[in-house]
This record gives C-alpha cells, structure tokens and sequence, in this order.
C-alpha cells in the first residue's frame, strides 16, 4: 500500500511547487483520476481481478443498481418494513438471491424461519395450547394432557378447539402471526418509537415462540425448515447461535443439552447427503448476557465439555442479549478466563459494539471482546468510535459480522447510507455480511442484508468484486480449518462460475 501511496502524493506535492512557481496549473486532472483509482482499488473487493464474464455481469449489475439509485424512494433509506415490498420486486435483489452468497455466520437459533411456517405448520399440530398473558403476548405448550397452568396467563385452551368454535381462524392466526415476529404492515416508527420499545417486543417475540420450538418434533422440523430456506437463498453453511434449550417431549420429559447438540448435528449430516452441495453448519453455544455470574461460570464449562465432545461441530461460545441493558464481558472475565487457565480451546464470537452509546461501560465490549482474543466480532457497530480496537480488529483479522437490516430495525441507525460499516467496507476491513435474527424481521435469510449492503453501503462504487469477496470472506472468516475452508471454497467457486455464465446480458425489460 505504501508505494501505491506514494505516485499521488508525489504528485500532489508537485502540483504544489507548481503552483508556488507562479506557473498557471489547474487540478491535474490525471491526478484526480489517480487519487479516485486508489480510493476505489482500497475497498472490499477493489484489488479483485476479475474474469471477462465477471466483467460482463458487473454490467449488468451497475446498470440494474443505477435503476435502484433513481428510485424517488431510495429503499436503504427507508425502514425496512416499509422497503421490503420495493426490494422484494426489484431485478437486483432477484439476481443476489440467486448469487452464492457463501455462508451466514451471525443468526440466532430460533429467528430462522420465516414466521408463516410457525404459524401454519407449528400451531396446527395436534395438543397444541395457548393462553394469553397479562402483558398482551401469548405462550404456547404441547402436552398429551391439560398443561400445568403458568402465572399471569389465561388457562391454556387447545387451540384446534379455538379454532373450530371460531369457524374462521383468519384473525387469530392474524394475531398469532403478530405475536412471533416485529414485522409489521402498520407504520413501524408509530408501532416502535424506541429502542426500550422495540426491545421489549422483541423478548416477548422470544418468549411467545419458546414453547412451540423447543418441543422436540417442532424443534428439528423447524431447524430442517430453516436450512431448506437458507439453501433456497443460495448460502451453503451457517455458524448458528443457539442456546441449547431443554428440548421437551409431549409427555413433558426433557433431553439435556447434549442431546440437542447431537440433534443438530445428526440433522445436518441427514440434510448434507440430499443436498451434497452444501457445506454444514456449526453451533456457537450460546447463553443469556442478563445471567448471573454463577450461571455463566457454568456454561462456560459446558462449553468446553461439549467443544470436547463435538469438536468439529460446536464452534464456540458468545453471550447474547441487548448489550445496552445486559451485564458485560468485563463483568464476565473470571468466568470467561476458565479455558485460558485450563489450557482448553474454547473460540469466542462476542457479541460487542451493539450500542450507539459511546464511552459507557457496555461500550468497553469491544476492547474486551478482543482481550478476550474473541475470533470474530458481532455487530461492531461502534467499532468506529475505538481506533484502537478498530486497528486490533484489522491487524488480528478478527472479521466484524455486520448485520444491516437488525441495526435499523433495532434503532442504532435510520438511513442505512449512515450505517458506520460503510466505511468499514470502503477501507475493505475484515467484515462478513449476515442476517442475525430474518425471521423477526421479515427479512431473507441473507439476501435482503446483502442488497442493503451492496445498495445501502456500496453506493455506486461497489462492484462484482465486492460482492465476490465478501462471499469469499464469509467462508475464510468461518471456524472451520483451513483444510475445510479450501473444500468449501472449491464448492463456492463452482456455483460462482455457473452463476457468473448464466447472468450476462442486460435483460430488456
Ligand atoms: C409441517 O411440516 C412437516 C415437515 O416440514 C410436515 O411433515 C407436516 O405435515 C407439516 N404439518 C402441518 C400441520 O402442516
Ligand atoms: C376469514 O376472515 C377473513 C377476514 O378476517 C376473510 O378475509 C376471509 O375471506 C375469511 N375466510 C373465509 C373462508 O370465510
Ligand atoms: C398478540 O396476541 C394477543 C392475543 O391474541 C393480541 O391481543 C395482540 O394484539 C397480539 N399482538 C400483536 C402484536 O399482534
Ligand atoms: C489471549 O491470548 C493471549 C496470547 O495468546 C493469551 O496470553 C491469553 O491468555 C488469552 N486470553 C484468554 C482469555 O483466552
Ligand atoms: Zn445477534
């Protein structure tokens, strides 16, 4: 970098003298072609050296990204509620869809699947209750008998019966619907004036769809659901969150988190062999940041008998939950130093930088996050307001996940062009992007994230090359080990070059 610097600086300072010889000079207009070159080469995926046929898709996508920058309602601006229908009809969302986007490597176990698979197929399995709790939310159980009642809900009714006295089920199933996402038609600044507001319903969200996922026929239809969506969006491997629940039968018995762990790992073997090209899933086991000390302390130790038992399946571990109200990794050190002192691996992926609060003790995250020789970061999203744990970050190649789409929706920011990883991907830091929590957001498992990303962030200037390498990224940045990331990149590379041949010609519409 420090030669390529150097010719515009040269330059520079000659058109300086130039100027102090009284010799008449305007801007050199070579030199400004020089210095926006090298602002371009500098960006993710500027120094990619790309194929003829890249070149003829980059065509095609300048030109259908022109006919998004023209729009009067220019959709990263927008909320993304209101965006979506925009996204969802435009040519270049449809072409990113169907890009291969590499992997996901930030989403939460239980936000996967679009919501209507809930609502349809989950709630209308047979011994399915429901009741309604005091704070205008609904929880859901599935028992052979009459549950045990819970405090502060209306006493269970089945909900096959609900549905046949009310003959047509339109409306509860409406509000149902509205119970398990924050997806709404309604105007979503009025339904979530605040970040409190918009966190609270998104816990209650958590707390509605627990009893329904975490019954174990649910459990593993919903995660085969989910890879089957995320194939369809073209990404071929995921590094899942997951908290490993008791997962529960209709008798009420309970599997340990063993079990659930194996369950994953079972299902995704059974997934790989109909789908031979994609690549896998791992599990970040994950645990509550609102904890108590002694809580984590344990699954800390969890983690790393599990990592033991299932070495090249749990990844890691990371501590979820609103950063801004939840305890921090400072106040978690002793618990999160055990595997340091006990000489086991044990990879972190914290979340951290998830607040636009600066200074405040949450805001230490970051720099704790990579004490913590954290492998990846989730969010960063204050990550430029700490230079030192920015340099850090870039130097150790600890990639940020930057989830576009929960930033907006979870209020860090409005106008998605003002989103702090658009310089990120100007300078081309390490970065993948991911989707955290689509289901929630009524978003796609990737895509919609990539499109705000390639739109929102890129502007005019990103490019295939962009697009390309944070495909590469995605896997690079991956847990898996160098040998697998090659394995995975050769699979990648094959859908790449198909996807390249067959998208080559500006479609007359
Ligand atoms: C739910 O989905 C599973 C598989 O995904 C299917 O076997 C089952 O029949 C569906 N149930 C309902 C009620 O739609
Ligand atoms: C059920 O009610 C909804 C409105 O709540 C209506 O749109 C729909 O047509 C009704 N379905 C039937 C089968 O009557
Ligand atoms: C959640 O369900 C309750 C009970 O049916 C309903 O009153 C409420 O409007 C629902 N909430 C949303 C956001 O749809
Ligand atoms: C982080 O890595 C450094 C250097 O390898 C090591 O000395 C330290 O113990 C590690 N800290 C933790 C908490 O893993
Ligand atoms: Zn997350």
């Amino acid at each position: 970098m420090a030669v390529r610097l150097q010719r515009p600086l040269v330059a520079a300072a000659c058109l300086f003298l130039c100027c102090l010889a009284g010799v008449r000079c305007g801007p050199d207009p070579r030199l400004r072609k020089e210095l926006i070159d090298l602002e371009a080469s500098m960006q993710i995926g500027g120094r990619m050296v790309l194929t003829d046929a890249e070149q003829r898709l980059d065509a095609l996508l300048a030109k259908l990204k022109q006919d998004e920058m023209s729009r009067k309602d220019f959709p990263p601006s927008m909320h993304f509620f209101k965006a979506r229908r925009l996204i969802q009809a435009s040519p270049l969302f449809g072409l990113l869809q169907e890009m291969p986007k590499g992997a996901v490597l930030h989403v939460h176990d239980f936000a996967m699947v679009d919501v209507e698979w809930l609502v349809k197929n989950a709630t209308y399995r047979p011994n399915c209750y429901m009741c309604f709790t005091d704070s205008a939310s609904v929880r859901f159980v599935f028992a052979s008998q009459g549950p045990k009642p819970v405090e502060r809900c209306s006493p269970w009714v089945l909900l096959e019966s609900l549905r046949a006295k009310m003959g047509n089920a339109t409306k509860l199933d409406n509000s149902i619907r509205g119970n398990l996402t924050l997806f709404t038609d309604r105007d979503p600044e009025t339904e979530y004036p605040s970040q409190d507001v918009v966190w609270n319903r998104f816990e209650a969200a958590f707390g509605a769809l627990w009893g329904l996922v975490t019954f174990a026929p649910v459990f593993r239809d919903y995660y085969m659901e989910a890879l089957n969506q995320f194939y369809a969006d073209n990404v071929m491997y995921l590094e899942l969150r997951a908290l490993l629940p008791q997962v529960y039968e209709l008798d009420g018995c309970t599997h340990d988190q063993a079990w659930t762990l194996q369950t994953y790992q079972d299902l995704t073997k059974e997934f790989i062999s109909t789908h031979p090209d994609f690549y896998g899933a791992r599990i970040i086991f994950t645990n509550h940041r609102h904890a108590k000390l002694s809580v984590v302390t344990e699954a800390v130790k969890k983690a790393m008998q599990l990592q033991k038992d299932f070495p090249d399946f749990l990844a890691g571990f990371d501590l979820v939950g609103r950063e801004d109200q939840g305890k921090t990794l400072w106040y978690f050190r002793d618990a999160l130093a055990l595997p340091a002192e006990k000489g086991a691996t044990l990879p972190y992926f914290f979340h951290a930088g998830e607040t636009n609060f600066e200074g405040t003790e949450v805001d230490q995250n970051l720099l704790d996050a990579l004490l913590l020789n954290t492998s990846r970061i989730g969010h960063g999203f204050a990550l430029q307001r700490h230079p030192v744990a920015k340099d850090l970050s870039r130097k150790r190649r600890v990639a940020v996940e930057v989830c576009p789409i929960s930033n907006q929706v979870l209020k860090l920011v409005k106008d998605l062009r003002n989103h702090p990883a658009t310089a990120l991907m100007m300078e081309d830091h390490p970065l993948v992007i991911s989707s955290d929590d689509p289901a929630m957001f009524g978003s796609s498992p990737l895509s919609s994230d990539f499109y705000e990303a390639f739109v929102g962030f890129g502007g005019v200037k990103s490019h295939v090359g962009s697009l390309k390498q944070l495909a590469i990224n995605s896997i690079r940045f991956s847990a898996l080990t160098p040998k697998q990331q090659e394995e995975a990149l050769v699979l990648w590379q094959r859908k790449w070059t198909k996807f390249v041949a067959k998208n080559q010609v500006l479609k007359t519409n």
